[in-house]
């Protein structure tokens, strides 16, 4: 039996199947995010090579896709190479990036398939630490399916939290430099909007496998509200059963989950409001009763609003000319 037989006759079990139907009479996280861990160990615990412990995760990915797709999940986000990554050692790092050239090869051959699924896929992280022929085929992955809507595929590559929250305050900092930006415009939702993930929706459920309980540098900034499932089984180990058990953990947790990030949320627009209050009552000479106050708000909220969208729209486009300059 093919790996691809395999997997539908998973999927077309009667016991899958029921297991589907019970599992969506609950909430689907609309997306996942994955940290897919324990490739090398693997391969090690199986007497294997190290890179066929990759291929396996490979595998694995393709397969947990599947399963994604059936449950309804909507967006999948995958961590597959971290910036740290490049620290290995460079046989390893090259068989990596052989691997992502095949895959996203095989990504681009399955345009008909991608098209008709509307699948968006994304490539998340710092282009520019990419081989350029690896960058080539990202761009042109990136590029045939930026206007799907209907399931989006992450794939985090060349990524880490921490680098992606630096790039986006210095993206900022450029708009403040090039006149489009103020310094008031900086905010919580400019940041995120600057961030890799733009305006990707947090994840609602976030797994690891492996056994390990942290998010090394994983989307630290957009997963405060998402459920956390760590599985104690290697990467190429994980099974429908524990993706249907963190869905579990995810349904039970949903409640507190749902109640804390609206309360965060309107935490963060109280907070910005009470910055931009104090900023007009200390430098907004012209504001002569305070009644006034919340009409000012108003206005400087339109205004930066205003900005940002622009600031946003350029940067977009010349993240979108950059990539389009890679495809030939
Ligand atoms: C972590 O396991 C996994 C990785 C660093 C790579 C994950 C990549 C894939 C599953 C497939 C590649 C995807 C694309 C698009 C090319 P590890 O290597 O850290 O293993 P260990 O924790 O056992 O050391």
């Amino acid at each position: 039996m093919s790996d691809d037989d395999e997997r539908s006759s998973i999927a077309n079990s009667w016991f899958w199947s029921l297991c589907c139907r019970v599992l969506k009479a609950g909430h689907i996280p609309k997306h996942a995010a994955f940290i897919m861990d324990g490739n090398r160990r693997f391969a090690k615990k199986m007497q294997y090579e190290r890179q066929q412990g990759h291929v396996l995760g490979f595998e694995k990915l393709a397969e947990t896709l599947d399963w994604c797709l059936h449950l309804g999940i909507k967006e999948v986000t995958v961590y597959a190479f971290s910036v740290d990554n490049f620290k290995r050692s460079k046989e390893e790092v090259e068989g990596l990036m052989e691997l992502a050239r095949q895959k996203f090869s095989q990504v681009l051959q399955k345009r008909e398939f991608i098209m008709k699924h509307g699948i968006r896929v994304r490539v998340l992280g710092d282009h520019s630490l990419l081989p350029k022929d690896v960058l080539e085929q990202v761009a042109r992955v990136v590029t045939m399916s930026r206007d799907n809507n209907n399931a989006f595929l992450n794939v985090c590559f060349a990524y880490s939290s921490q680098h992606e929250m630096t790039e986006a305050v210095k993206r900022m900092a450029t708009g403040i430099e090039e006149g489009l930006l103020q310094p008031s415009d900086i905010t919580e939702d400019l940041l995120e909007q600057c961030l890799y993930t733009e305006d990707s929706p947090p994840p609602d459920l976030l797994i690891r496998t492996s056994g390990e309980v942290r998010l090394s540098d994983f989307l630290l900034w957009q997963s405060s509200y998402s459920c956390l499932s760590f599985q104690d089984v290697l990467w190429p180990e994980f099974s429908v059963w524990n993706l249907f058990s963190a869905i579990l953990q995810y349904q039970k947790n949903y409640k507190s989950i749902s109640e804390a990030k609206a309360t965060f949320l309107t935490q963060r627009r109280n907070n910005q409001l009470e910055v931009d209050r104090n900023y007009l009552l200390q430098n907004d000479t012209s504001l002569a009763h305070p009644h006034e106050l919340d009409t000012k708000i108003s206005e400087l909220e339109h205004t930066r609003e205003k900005r940002q969208r622009e600031f946003l729209a350029h940067l977009h486009h010349k993240q979108q000319t950059y990539l389009e300059s890679f495809v030939h």
